[in-house]
């Protein structure tokens, strides 16, 4: 082979021995080919390495583990020779004159020949030379005793030291599992399973899989199939992936990189679009074109399908993010971690059912660097050793993205993504995951109309800004919201779309050290929005300093209407300790809050997937001093049971000792049982729609669009009602609803979905 064809490359600190394997007869496989395995052997027994790549197409890539078994193979190649273990005086010397030729054919065999090409052979047959010459010492003649024992130490050096070897220590726990040798070259290729990836790409992606894996979900993400694995010995899941463009023919192979190569010059480093979405579509155009151009030329057959696929492809590597766009495109997943130093350990996430899983793929440094210039440009902002965050929102894939660099992150740059829901959730989707039942949902409604000021707590991820978008959907849309966020996570755009009167203040991000001038701080944007006159008030988050702010404006009533808002914490209490305790709210202050809504994940004894469950409504009382829950300041409205998945509504809390209740009896002139009731036919209707969606199979219903309209049938024909006879006619008004909403709505619907099926198949 030629040495050209042999390079060692430096690549962040790291060395890589690769080797071209495009016009060799022997493939580009250490498991499969054993002269390639023995050119890599031979390498090793002088050069330094990290790690092996072996190049044709596809790149396989060797990690530092498998090349270090490699490395002690070679090592023994060195041992060996340098020990001269087939010198005569080493095999028996004269006496055992006769037997030379024969065992210096074995001993050269075991220590040389075999241990560069199969190791494992060279390992058995030392092993059948050592059985085979203990059995001669009982019958041989007493004169060759003694120099056929010297021979067997020799072979038992060779055996220690092969023995001493990870690949040989492996090959043994297979054989005393399986009780039988491996046959052919298969063993290596569960050792030598390489990570696969097209040589210009940077992610390296794994189809290594243990053999007792089970198997829980599989679906499409665009064109790629994504499997969700149980592994036996871990506890989080395994995310795999299986990109099209990691299995593709040559052929096809050929095409897409070419073109890759022709149009990277279009677009150069540094031009964005300010709509990605549209921008994709003409250069999907564009690439189609070259394809069928560099096709024609090579005299390749391609269907249009064909085209299609391929352009998607080169769309994924020139303007989309990669294999990182790819994983923002799952609508399941919540978060993408990429941990510095990047290149070795794979890429985690965490999806809305499994919860936190680990991927097969492993993204590298240079593809690092290439998205980073991209968000430098995108976003404006410098990013550097004085700058080392840099935190922005790629609208197009719903995410917040926070990267980090040296030298906070000593280990380099790495990547914390958030995908956020495209469409806001409504209370009915939250009643058909369970989140919490009809009743509670009625409950909830009730409270938003009520005009109760509300706090969602929880921990990171248990849903509390999911929970906040669907008691945002309960307002009224006349009144206007004002909502201050530092990371845009409400879908203002769809809420607009739907009608609601949202005016968005957007504050300097908490953790960003590369802050833009124009942004405020959020105590800043809290004060303007009071200013602004009397709206409801949503705070994304409530961190730290605004939270003085915003209860002292809670406490004046500046703000006159609703306020809600997000906060980290276990609990009402927990809430009380940090707000008033640490941040130092006055007691007076925090009494301007009048619910805390608390959610948190729950994994259920024995199931495989995490749920989110709301656990607690907990009413903040006004008659207490010193300690809420000393002194009874903290009413439970409603409490959850995880052993039995239940929540129980606390109905004599509510007729008895909730003084919001007594509030809104006396405000609104209604007495405790027309409010249960008004709550009870909240919950019906909502849940209706679930049920209906769940009998017609169909989503949409739930999406806030339609919530939202049903919800404001059900408000007028209340009102209807009480313009007729002077009060509600609570199942009189349930009736008219869910006629309105089965004869109207859900046709449309249908209606709707028959003609786009239509549509697709013509
Ligand atoms: N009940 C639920 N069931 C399934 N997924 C949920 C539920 N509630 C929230 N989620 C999802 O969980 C993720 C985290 O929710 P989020 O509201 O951002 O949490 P937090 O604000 O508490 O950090 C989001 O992707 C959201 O869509
Ligand atoms: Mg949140």
């Amino acid at each position: 082979m030629a040495s050209d064809k042999v390079k060692v490359v430096n690549k962040g600190g790291k060395r890589y021995l690769t080797i071209d394997c495009s016009d060799s007869p022997h493939g580009p496989s250490i498991a499969d080919y054993p002269q390639r395995m023995a050119q890599v052997v031979e390498f090793l027994t002088t050069g330094e390495v990290d790690r092996i790549i072996l190049s044709d197409v596809y790149e396989r890539v060797y990690d530092e583990k498998q090349t270090l078994m490699l490395k002690e193979i070679a090592g023994l190649v060195n041992k060996f020779k340098a020990a001269a273990v087939w010198a005569p005086s080493l095999l028996g010397g004269e006496k055992c004159s006769r037997f030379l030729p024969k065992r210096r054919g074995i001993v050269v065999d075991i220590a040389s020949n075999l241990l560069r090409t199969d190791p494992i052979r060279s390992y058995i047959k030392c092993l059948e030379a050592i059985e085979l010459e203990k059995a001669k010492l009982g019958i041989i003649q007493p004169e060759y005793k003694h120099c056929t024992e010297k021979y067997i130490q020799t072979l038992e050096f060779l055996r220690a030291n092969l023995e001493s070897t990870e690949l040989i220590q492996e090959l043994k726990s297979y054989i005393r599992k399986l009780k039988t040798v491996p046959p052919g070259r298969g063993f290596y290729r569960s050792m030598f399973e390489a990570q696969l990836k097209p040589s210009f790409i940077g992610s390296r992606i794994s189809f290594d899989l243990p053999k007792e894996i089970e198997l829980l979900d599989q679906y499409k993400v665009k064109d790629t199939n994504i499997s969700i694995y149980k592994h036996p010995e871990k506890i989080e899941y395994l995310y795999y992936l299986d990109p099209p463009e990691y299995a593709l023919s040559p052929e096809h192979y050929f095409l897409m990189s070419k073109t890759k190569e022709i149009v990277s010059g279009y677009h150069p480093e540094g031009l964005e679009f300010t709509d990605l979405a549209t921008s994709k579509e003409y250069f999907k155009k564009i690439y189609e074109t070259t394809i069928n151009d560099i096709a024609r030329e090579n005299k390749i057959a391609l269907s249009p399908e064909e085209v299609s696929a391929l352009a998607s492809i080169v769309v994924r590597y020139t303007i989309g993010f990669g294999i990182m766009g790819l994983l923002l495109s799952d609508e399941k997943l919540t978060d993408v971690y990429l941990d510095a130093p990047l290149g070795y350990k794979p890429v985690y996430i965490v999806h809305s059912e499994y919860g936190p899983c680990q991927t097969n793929v492993i993204f590298s440094n240079e593809e690092a660097e290439s998205i980073v210039s991209r968000f430098r440009s995108m976003s404006g902002r410098p990013f550097d050793e004085a700058h080392p965050v840099i935190d922005f929102d790629l609208q197009e894939y719903h995410t917040r993205t926070a990267t980090i660099g040296k030298p906070l992150s000593p280990d380099g740059i790495g990547f914390a993504l958030r995908i956020h829901k495209s469409t806001p959730w409504t209370i009915p989707q939250f009643i058909d995951v369970n989140m919490f039942p009809s009743d509670v949902a009625g409950l909830l409604s009730f409270l938003l109309d009520a005009q109760a000021s509300t706090l969602v707590v929880g921990s990171r991820g248990s849903g509390k800004t999911s929970m906040l978008m669907s008691l945002m959907l309960e307002i009224l849309r006349s009144q206007r919201i004002i909502t201050i966020e530092d990371t845009l996570e409400i879908p203002v755009e769809q809420m607009r779309k739907i009608g609601y009167n949202i005016c968005r203040l957007k504050t300097r991000s908490s953790i960003s050290v590369g802050a833009v001038a124009s942004e405020v701080s959020p105590e800043d944007a809290l004060r303007t929005a009071l200013r602004l006159g009397e709206s409801v008030l949503i705070m994304g988050e409530v961190r730290s300093r605004e939270a003085l702010v915003l209860y002292e404006a809670m406490r004046v009533g500046a703000v006159g209407n609703v306020v809600m808002g997000t906060i980290h914490g276990e609990n009402a209490y927990s809430i009380w300790d940090r707000v008033v305790n640490d941040l130092g709210v006055p007691n007076t202050s925090f009494k301007a809050t009048d619910m805390c809504v608390t959610s948190a994940p729950i994994r259920f004894k024995g199931s495989i997937r995490r749920a989110r469950r709301l656990i607690e409504i907990t009413e903040i009382g006004k008659h207490w001093y010193e300690d809420p829950q000393k002194e009874g300041g903290l009413i439970d409205l409603v409490t959850y049971d995880a052993t039995k998945d239940k929540h129980t509504i606390h109905k004599n809390t509510l007729y008895e000792d909730s003084e919001f209740f007594k509030k809104i009896r006396k405000m609104r002139g209604m007495d405790i049982d027309t409010i249960w009731t008004d709550i009870t036919y909240r919950g019906k209707s909502k849940q209706h729609l679930v049920d209906l969606k769940n009998t017609h199979k169909i989503p949409e219903l739930l999406e806030a669009v339609n919530s939202v309209r049903a919800n404001d049938m059900y408000l007028l024909f209340q009102e209807q009602s009480r313009r007729e006879h002077g009060s509600v006619v609570y199942d009189k008004v349930y009736n008219e609803w869910t006629n309105w909403v089965e004869n109207q709505l859900l046709k449309e619907l249908l209606s709707r979905r028959k003609a786009s099926e239509e549509a697709k198949q013509q």
